[in-house]
């Protein structure tokens, strides 16, 4: 991965992204997803559900800076979630929760919801 270029973002991602929420892999998943979007970065999504409601989030990833903001945003706004709630939280919900984030950075908060979806998608196959 090439330099990034930190003078894009704020203090409060550059904050966010040195105190990451939820950051880390889970060896026994009810869950999980992998996923890479267009620009060649990688999300993974993990959980554990139970009785219909999201208990725990963990999310990994060695994209940039903003899609860990990002994979931290959607794990945090999914934890105690039900199934349902969070198959509503969108792209948008996260990006307008990070103030700060570089518009042109949309793609990332795409790609975080769209893993935990994936992650919610796997344990729904597996009931
Ligand atoms: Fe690739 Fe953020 S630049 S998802």
């Amino acid at each position: 991965m090439s330099e990034e270029n930190l003078s894009e973002y704020s203090g409060d991602i550059l904050k966010i992204a040195n105190n990451l929420k939820h950051f880390g892999r889970m060896t026994d998943p009810t869950g999980s997803a992998r996923i890479k979007g267009p620009c060649g970065d990688e999300i993974e999504f993990y959980l554990v559900i139970n009785d219909g409601i999201i208990e725990d989030v963990k999310f990994y990833t060695d994209g940039c800076i903003a899609t860990k903001v990002c994979g931290s945003m959607a794990a945090r706004l999914a934890t105690g979630k039900t199934i349902e709630d969070a198959l509503s939280i969108s792209p948008k919900q996260v990006m307008d929760s990070l103030q700060g984030l570089p518009k042109d950075h949309c793609h990332c908060s795409i790609l975080a919801v769209s893993a935990l979806y994936r992650a919610i998608a796997d344990y729904l196959l597996k009931i």
